[in-house]
């Protein structure tokens, strides 16, 4: 992995979960550095993974070759205003990760076209099974893309898209996902609990029913998924009864609706900030 100066510029949980990776990936700490306006965050990063820290986001943007854009997409623009009064940022990439915020956009309150690569995480980053949605377009070179994507890797999957908007497609099936399967367990819970199961039971046998799904599906990428199954639905038993229920019901079309919301409201929260 190259080894740029990387600057994080807000302390939070993602900028956390990426740091932890980047050095359990044996990225050198000293090269690494984060900024953030109070200091009990920055301490504990401190603390727990040695690297630097700051309250100057100015002198984080002079010690890096690389900045993080990690604060929230609400308080962007006045934040990169003061970063570029104060700074020449020539030759600085940039690697965003905030929600809903195009690069045309970051461009205008960078006050000038610097490299910048788009990064949409998911919150199972936080435990390095992260699946993160990367995106730049023809004026970042191959070797900064290279660098983005062995950064987002440290906390888990990577996919590039090759248009802007399909970041809001990574938005639906993977960075907003994660409730899904949240609210299907969920659901899956209530109705073990209902069927007389402490609520402790209930929780631990659709959890693991999941982690064993989502594992057998990770060890089999060869195999379709309604071939998976179809291998545990036997004509005419228990699976088959709750998997046709669930068809009739219209699972898919209600997913496909969901996944479609997701997009407009990223499509409408781009034109906000
Ligand atoms: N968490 C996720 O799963 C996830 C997924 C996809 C994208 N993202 C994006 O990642 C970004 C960070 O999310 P997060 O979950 O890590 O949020 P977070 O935990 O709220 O972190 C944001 C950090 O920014 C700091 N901050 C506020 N003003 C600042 C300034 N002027 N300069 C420097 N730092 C400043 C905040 O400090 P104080 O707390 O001291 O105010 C806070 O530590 C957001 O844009 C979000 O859209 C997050």
């Amino acid at each position: 992995m190259q080894q740029k100066k990387l600057a994080f510029i807000g302390a939070g949980n993602m900028t956390r979960s990426i740091i932890s990776g980047l050095i359990q990936s044996g990225y050198d700490k000293t090269r690494i550095l984060a900024s953030n306006p109070s200091m009990p965050k920055l301490e504990a990063l401190s603390e727990e993974f040695g690297i630097q820290v700051t309250q100057s986001n100015d002198e984080a943007c002079q010690f890096a070759e690389a900045i993080v854009l990690a604060v929230k997409p609400q308080i962007m623009a006045d934040m990169l205003g003061a970063l570029t009064a104060n700074n020449d940022l020539e030759g600085k990439l940039f690697l965003s990760i905030a929600a809903g915020l195009p690069v045309a956009r970051l461009q205008t309150m960078l006050g000038g076209e610097y490299p910048i690569i788009r990064i949409m995480p998911n919150t199972p980053s936080l435990i390095g099974k992260g699946m993160s949605g990367l995106y730049a377009d023809d004026t970042v070179d191959r070797d900064d893309k290279d660098y983005a994507d062995s950064v987002m890797g440290a906390v888990g999957e990577t996919v590039w898209v090759d248009r802007e908007d399909g970041i809001n497609g990574v938005i639906a099936a993977a960075g907003s996902s994660p409730a899904y399967f949240f609210l299907f367990l969920q659901a899956m819970e209530e109705e073990a609990v209902s069927m007389g199961f402490d609520k402790s039971v209930a929780r631990l046998m659709v959890q693991q029913a999941m982690l064993g799904a989502a594992e057998m599906v990770c060890h089999n990428p060869e195999i379709e998924l309604s071939q998976l199954r179809s291998h545990v639905t036997s004509k005419g038993g228990t699976t088959a009864a709750a998997v046709n229920t669930l068809i009739e019901e219209g699972l898919q079309e209600t997913v496909s609706k969901a996944m479609r919301a997701a997009v407009a409201r990223a499509e409408e929260m781009a034109t906000q900030f």
